[in-house]
């Protein structure tokens, strides 16, 4: 199988085809997805939640995401391989230098970064030391204490018009990718409308043109309660590669997500 680079998902963009991503923490896992023929690997702090039992992203480091990316890049696999900046390490140049060099040492071909328009500075700063950026808008998981929770983002047409134009400054700054989290559909289309990058979604619809779950969401294992965006494609799988072979195709198909996995206003 080809090596899938940002070139393969840029090419996914131009051609208005879509590609899949996973979570993976470990080098078991990211084989598997490998070889379902998943496009790219995250390694979420997310692992603060469904490896380490916090109830937020927030206490995970760069310790944390470096380690898993190791464990991850060992599996050799052909996906590219997305890694989470966690909370505050890319809060001052120091930090943001320091954060980029350990996780593309450890073996991430993109950092992901939360915000929002904010990010363009740190976007070009990256671009011109070489390290390639994905930025998550939408409901981004490391401001869960300034949203009061985890809620869906962009429901007023205020809040939308904020979203869009955050998504047109950071593909105007640079970015390599978008991950939109948790949006309505109808915000997402008009995003793929104003920007150049490819853009996956989770939570935020069919028009993205890439779909990323949580690994443990997508095989059956979630703990407590299932966000309305995720379906479990364990219970049509006789392994937990082909469930992922399942949503690879679901994905590619564009028969997830369904409406039901969707929000609309
Ligand atoms: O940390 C993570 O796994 C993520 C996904 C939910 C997109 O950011």
């Amino acid at each position: 199988m080809a090596l899938i680079t940002l070139n393969t998902l840029k090419k996914h963009r131009a051609e208005n085809t879509r590609f899949s991503m996973v979570t993976a923490y470990d080098k078991c896992f990211a084989s598997l997805a490998s070889k379902a023929g998943i496009d790219a690997l995250l390694v979420g702090d997310s692992l603060g939640m469904v490896i380490q039992g916090r109830s937020s992203t927030l206490p995970v480091t760069v310790d944390d995401v470096s380690y898993h990316t190791r464990c991850v890049a060992s599996a050799s696999s052909n996906c590219l391989i997305i890694s989470d900046v966690p909370f505050l390490a890319s809060a001052t140049i120091q930090d943001a230098v320091n954060t980029a060099r350990a996780l593309v040492q450890a073996g991430a071909n993109v950092i992901k970064i939360e915000g929002g328009s904010n990010l363009t500075k740190l976007i070009k700063l990256y671009r011109d030391q070489g390290v390639a950026t994905c930025c998550h808008l939408g409901l981004t998981p490391q401001f869960v204490n300034q949203f009061g929770g985890y809620r869906v983002q962009g429901r007023t047409s205020e809040a939308a018009k904020h979203l869009i134009d955050a998504a047109v400054a950071i593909d105007q700054a640079g970015t390599d990718m978008i991950l939109l989290e948790c949006i309505p559909n109808h915000v997402t289309e008009e995003i793929m409308r104003v920007t150049t990058v490819p853009v996956v979604g989770i939570g935020a619809g069919p028009s993205a043109n890439g779909q990323v779950l949580v690994m443990h969401d997508l095989i059956g294992i979630t703990c407590g309660k299932t966000p309305r965006f995720v379906k479990n494609f364990m219970p049509q799988a006789s392994s937990i590669q082909e469930a992922f072979e399942l949503f690879d195709r679901a994905v590619k198909d564009g028969s997830f997500p369904a409406s039901e996995h969707c929000f609309e206003e």
